[in-house]
């Protein structure tokens, strides 16, 4: 999900995306010329009969020779059934499942020494105990096989065990056990996976494990696992993969795991490990290849000295409290003789530093995310050796200087995110020279200008571009023309000072998220938002010049959520078509414009509307009542022709901080219903025609805010951090937002006595 800064709305830590690889099962058959045993046959016949197939994978299964069936194997001297694989061959997550229930019968093919159940749906039901007759396993593999409940402590008695993976999905935990005692007799085993079984006694965990003194792989992710800290002799000493994320292990690491030679993978990643990353578990493991401690609290200066990091194909440290420079080498000088680094990730710590000068012994580097950092000084032009780069992360850094034009030779880059830093000067065509293969491209909020010819083709078709705060214009960019795919635009004050191209509208058919705001933008609204834009869900034109009507498309937009047009020139009235299935509606500003007419009904359609901003139109008539019920936060209709009585804001949705009706027509009391509303900050009743006295019940709001510490506004800002024009002025609602707390109900025909805890108010 993108999340908002007060940038745009930048996605940040796309970064993140990292490869995921399909797994390709290879299918073997049988080829075995052994005839199958009588009773073997027939107890597969009865397992096949309770399963539900409706791929029909099992369709092989007829005839006498049941050593010759799909996924079943005998052995060549003794004929019994050795082998049973009904692995999900199909790569789609519920494709191709068996289900249905399993016939005991299949639990009496006592020779069988490897079972493969995986990726089915067997989730009626638990893993019987029966299972742990079938003593001579030494495979089995039951992960996503949808079974649940307790793990049985019979399995124990599968002392030849090898492989045991129970492993499951993250978000559900559907096996569970008390404790790992029963592991402890599988003497043999190499291979076990539990992940996501729920631990119920989460520090029992680590003195079974020991036990197993021929394990080599280790994978606990998602068990609810807590303490880590026995001091114990290792005794699995021959492990080279480790997996312990996500769990909640909030201690340093545990000294233990400095012990394992032969560990060519360790991920400790989002658990709460703190204190300083121990080197030692890096020199004592020469063959890491794999390390990934991100997510976590842990501390040091470990990027000092790259030498240790070489040999290591995938370095994720993100998300800790890591410091120092990074390369801290005398003239920027070479740190690897060769490195075989693929991935490395070093995002959102406290490393400082420059950037240094050598890349060329990086040649398979793929990934580099340095973001959210203090790194500081130029882009070295020697970056374009990243020959292999596909991503490249350095956003929110202190990186000054100008982007080298080198960059432009890194035909593999497919992500290029340099936000937030000091960097400027001019951007051109040679910048992007050879990147073919380029989709998202972040330069937002840096000094920079961008400068190509209006002729240009570039030779990548962009998914995800932000440009926002660059110097684009004055000159709408006619190189968008050739972009098909865009999904992601955002030019935000980039200085465009220019006609709404008539082409605009073809580019930007797929567009989600679009933001032109605070540009010279002049035309008709209509060349930007068309009749058909399906996955439109934020839109930001505010502080341009166009014109026109509010486009009645806007409300066949389902996945709708933010729209703002304020500060524009657009005229007519506000549509009338919102509807009831437009549930993400949360934000709709169309302040400063010439609009006029009523507020629609339908508008109440809008259920999740946050927001309402009207302010400077030249709307009228009476508001409708239902107004009232949406949980708006901030409502501001100032600057308007309203009649008729103020509405009893408070009667049922309780939710409004912000109520501006400055400078309309209002008349009547001052409902009493607005004393209901804990949260307000903000009220102004300005120039209007109120009378009556003020309620005596104003006095609460007075001690409401004298002790308030939290507000609303801190969600809201978390949400939509953009400007609200409130009472002519910008204030957006970030975290420094001073609290408002004030009330404003001068130039009215009010009478009566002020309360007595207001009043500072006359
Ligand atoms: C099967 O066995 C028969 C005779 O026992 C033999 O002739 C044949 O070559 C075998 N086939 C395979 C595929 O091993
Ligand atoms: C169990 O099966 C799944 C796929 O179905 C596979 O990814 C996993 O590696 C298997 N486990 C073992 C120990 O082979
Ligand atoms: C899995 O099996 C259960 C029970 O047979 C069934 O309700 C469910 O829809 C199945 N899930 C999928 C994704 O096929
Ligand atoms: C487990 O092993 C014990 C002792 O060898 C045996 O008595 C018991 O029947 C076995 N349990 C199962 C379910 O096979
Ligand atoms: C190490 O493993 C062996 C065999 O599994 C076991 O007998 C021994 O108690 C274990 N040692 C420790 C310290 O756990
Ligand atoms: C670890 O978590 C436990 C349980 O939440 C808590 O009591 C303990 O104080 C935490 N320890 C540290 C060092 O944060
Ligand atoms: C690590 O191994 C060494 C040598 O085998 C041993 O002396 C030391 O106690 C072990 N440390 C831990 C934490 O197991
Ligand atoms: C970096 O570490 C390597 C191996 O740990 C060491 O040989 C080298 O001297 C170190 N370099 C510096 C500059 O500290
Ligand atoms: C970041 O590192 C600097 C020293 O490089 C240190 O002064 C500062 O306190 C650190 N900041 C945080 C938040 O850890
Ligand atoms: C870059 O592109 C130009 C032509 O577009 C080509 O001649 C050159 O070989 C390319 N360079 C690299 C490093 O791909
Ligand atoms: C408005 O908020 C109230 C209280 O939080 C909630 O009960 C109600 O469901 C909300 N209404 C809508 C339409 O979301
Ligand atoms: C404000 O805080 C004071 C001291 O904590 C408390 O006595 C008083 O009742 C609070 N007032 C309100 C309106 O919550």
């Amino acid at each position: 999900m993108a999340s908002y800064t007060s940038t745009g709305f930048v996605p940040t830590l796309l970064c993140a995306l990292l490869v995921i690889q399909a797994l390709k099962f290879s299918h073997s058959n049988a080829l075995t010329n052994v005839s199958c045993i009588r009773v073997e046959r027939e107890s597969l016949m009865k397992f096949k009969h309770d399963l539900i197939d409706p791929s029909e994978r099992l369709s092989s299964w007829t005839g006498k020779d049941c050593c010759k069936w799909e996924g079943v194997e005998c052995n060549e001297e003794t004929s019994h059934v050795s082998k049973l694989d009904l692995r999900n061959p199909c790569d789609g997550p519920w494709e191709c499942t068996l289900g249905g229930k399993i016939h005991p019968a299949v639990y009496e093919l006592n020779h069988l020494k490897y079972l493969d159940l995986s990726f089915n749906n067997f989730s009626t039901q638990k893993i019987p105990a029966s299972l742990a007759s079938l003593q001579n396993l030494e495979y089995l593999n039951l992960s996503h096989g949808g079974f649940y409940g307790d793990l049985p402590g019979q399995l124990s008695n599968l002392s030849k065990l090898q492989y045991l993976d129970l492993s499951s999905d993250q978000w559900e935990h559907p096996l569970q056990t008390n404790n790992l005692q029963w592991l402890s007799t599988f003497s043999k085993l190499k291979y076990l996976d539990l992940s996501c079984v729920s631990l119920l006694n989460p520090k029992e965990w680590l003195s079974p494990i020991n036990m197993l003194s021929s394990l080599e792989v280790l994978i606990l992710r998602g068990c609810y696992l807590r303490d880590a800290s026995a001091s114990l002799h290792v005794n699995f000493t021959y492990l080279r993969f480790l997996d312990l994320s996500n769990n909640f292990i909030n201690l340093s690491i545990p000294p233990w795991i400095q012990n394992f030679s032969k560990l060519s993978h360790l991920d400790l990643s989002s658990n709460d490990l703190q204190g300083i990353f121990p080197i030692v578990i890096l020199e004592n493991s020469q063959r890491l290849k794999f390390l990934d401690v991100s997510s976590n609290r842990l501390e040091g200066e470990l990027l000092k000295n790259l030498t240790i990091f070489c040999k290591m194909q995938v370095l994720n440290l993100g998300y800790n409290k890591f410091s120092g420079q990074i390369s801290d080498t005398k003239d920027d000088a070479l740190i690897c003789g060769q490195s075989d680094l693929k991935i490395i990730d070093v995002g959102n710590n406290n490393f400082s530093g420059h950037l240094p000068n050598q890349f060329w012994n990086f040649k398979n580097l793929e990934s580099l995310d340095l973001s959210l950092n203090s790194i500081s000084g130029p882009i070295p032009i020697t970056m374009s050796q990243l020959s292999s780069l596909r991503n490249l992360c350095l956003s929110f850094n202190k990186l000054s200087g100008s982007i080298p034009e080198s960059i432009g030779l890194l035909s593999n880059l497919e992500l290029m995110d340099i936000t937030n830093n000091q960097l400027h000067g001019v951007v051109n065509e040679l910048h992007f020279a050879n990147l073919t293969s380029l989709i998202y491209l972040f330069l937002d909020s840096n000094e920079l200008v961008i400068n190509v010819n209006a002729s240009w083709v570039p030779l990548f078709q962009i998914h995800m571009i932000t440009m926002s705060s660059c110097k684009v214009g004055p000159q709408f960019p006619n190189w968008l023309r050739t972009q098909r795919n865009i999904w992601e635009l955002g030019m935000r004050n980039a200085s465009i000072s220019d006609e709404v191209p008539h082409w605009l509208l073809d580019v930007l058919s797929y567009v989600g998220s679009l933001d032109l705001s605070s540009n010279m933008l002049r035309g008709n609204i209509s060349q930007i938002i068309g009749e058909k834009m399906p996955q439109l869900f934020q839109v930001s034109l505010s502080t341009n010049n166009l014109s026109g009507n509010i486009p009645n498309s806007l409300c066949m937009s389902e996945g709708l959520s933010f729209l703002d047009l304020s500060k524009n020139k657009l005229s007519g009235r506000l549509p009338q078509c919102w509807r009831k299935s437009q549930t993400n509606l949360g934000w709709i500003s169309l302040g400063e414009n010439k609009l006029n007419g009523l507020i629609p009904n339908s508008l109440c359609h809008l259920e999740r509307l946050v927001v309402l901003g009207l302010h400077e139109n030249g709307l009228s008539g009476v508001l409708p009542e239902c107004l009232l019920k949406l949980n708006l936060t901030v409502l501001d209709l100032s600057d308007n022709q309203f009649i008729g009585r103020m509405l009893p804001f408070g009667q049922q949705s309780l939710s409004f901080a912000i109520i501006n009706l400055e400078r309309n027509y209002f008349t009547g009391d001052i409902p009493l219903q607005l004393c209901h509303l804990a949260t307000l900050q903000y009220l102004s009743l300005v120039h209007n025609n109120i009378s009556g006295g003020i309620p005596l019940c104003f006095d609460n709001f007075s001690r409401m805010w004298a002790n308030s510490t939290s507000t609303p506004f801190i969600q809201l800002a978390d949400a939509f951090p953009v400007m609200v024009n409130i009472k002519g002025t910008n204030l957006e609602f970030t975290k420094t937002l001073p609290y408002l707390f004030s009330i404003d109900l001068s130039s009215n025909s009010l009478d009566g006595q002020i309360p007595e805890g207001l009043t500072w108010l006359a």
